[in-house]
């Protein structure tokens, strides 16, 4: 069951880094291909199977979120990912996209690390 949870949390992550990033680029060429019904739905249904996947990995391995620090560092982390993602595909200033995309990728680099580690500074230990 875990194991199962786990594959479907790992792939939805990838789907979603994969949708990030070809939407990005989209968005960078001002592309009206980002409209499409199913490039707004797609992430969307995906995103939500990637939070499903996380609430019932934590339930069944019965730790809190709020209280096991890589946990609470993933939580921080994925409403950073999701401001900064949202900005990254808005019709601001080009710098502003660019920007905005490029920390998402960061943050989202962060996350995986962190999922790997199991520890709240994931790739940052690598700076220590
Ligand atoms: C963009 C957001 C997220 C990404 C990209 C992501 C990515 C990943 C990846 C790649 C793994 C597999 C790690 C491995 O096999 O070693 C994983 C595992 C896991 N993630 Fe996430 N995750 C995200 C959000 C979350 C959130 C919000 C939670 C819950 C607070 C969460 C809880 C877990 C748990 C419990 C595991 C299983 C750890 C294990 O037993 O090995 N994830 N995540």
């Amino acid at each position: 069951m875990y194991a199962a949870l786990k594959i479907v949390h790992a792939s939805a992550a990838a789907l979603s880094i994969a949708l990030f990033v070809w939407r990005w680029r989209l968005a960078l060429a001002r592309s009206q291909l980002l409209r499409q019904r199913w490039l707004i739905n797609l992430p969307r249904a995906n995103d939500t199977l990637l939070l499903a996947a996380a609430i019932a990995l934590v339930v069944v391995s019965g730790q809190n979120p709020l209280v096991v620090p890589w946990l609470q560092a993933k939580l921080l982390a994925l409403l950073l990912y999701i401001v900064l993602g949202t900005l990254a595909l808005k019709p601001w200033s080009l710098a502003l996209r660019r920007g905005a995309g490029v920390a998402a990728l960061i943050t989202v680099f962060y996350i995986v690390s962190v999922a790997i580690t199991k520890d709240a500074r994931g790739f940052l230990v690598a700076l220590e």
